[in-house]
């Protein structure tokens, strides 16, 4: 992805106006993270700016996706294809988080 990139025809200005910040932020992170098919993901925060990003960049790269976020987000978390969506406000999800090869954490 470049800094610079020709504005889809089907998308409004105020649309692509709010994608840049998130979106290349979290392509900065995932780039780092030498994930391949298959690879466990874990995104903390993952309704977010940055994190919605995160999870659709890591199932673009091939990860098996965890996302973690609030009640009302979870179908927002779970839509791009995430494995598994786990609620921060019900559950503690340390306890029900398995093994992973990165963890974003894009809530701070
Ligand atoms: N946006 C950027 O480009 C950017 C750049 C550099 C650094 N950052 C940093 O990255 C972090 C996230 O930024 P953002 O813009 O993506 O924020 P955001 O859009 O406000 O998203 C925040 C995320 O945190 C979750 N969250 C809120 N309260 C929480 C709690 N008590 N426990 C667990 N999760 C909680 C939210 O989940 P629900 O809404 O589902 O509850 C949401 O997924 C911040 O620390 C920010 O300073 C952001």
């Amino acid at each position: 992805m470049g800094v610079i990139a020709a504005k889809p025809a089907k998308l409004s200005f105020s649309q692509v106006a709010a994608l840049p910040v998130g979106g290349m932020t979290a392509d900065q992170i995932l780039r780092r993270l030498d994930l391949c098919t298959g690879s466990q993901l874990l995104v903390y925060g993952a309704s977010g700016s940055v994190g919605s990003y995160a999870v659709q960049l890591g199932l673009y790269y091939g990860a098996e996706v965890t996302a973690v976020c609030g009640t009302a987000n979870q179908q927002l978390a779970a839509n791009p294809g995430a494995a598994k969506v786990l609620d921060y406000t019900i559950t503690n999800w340390i306890d029900q988080a398995g093994r992973y090869d990165a963890i974003v954490d894009a809530v701070g």
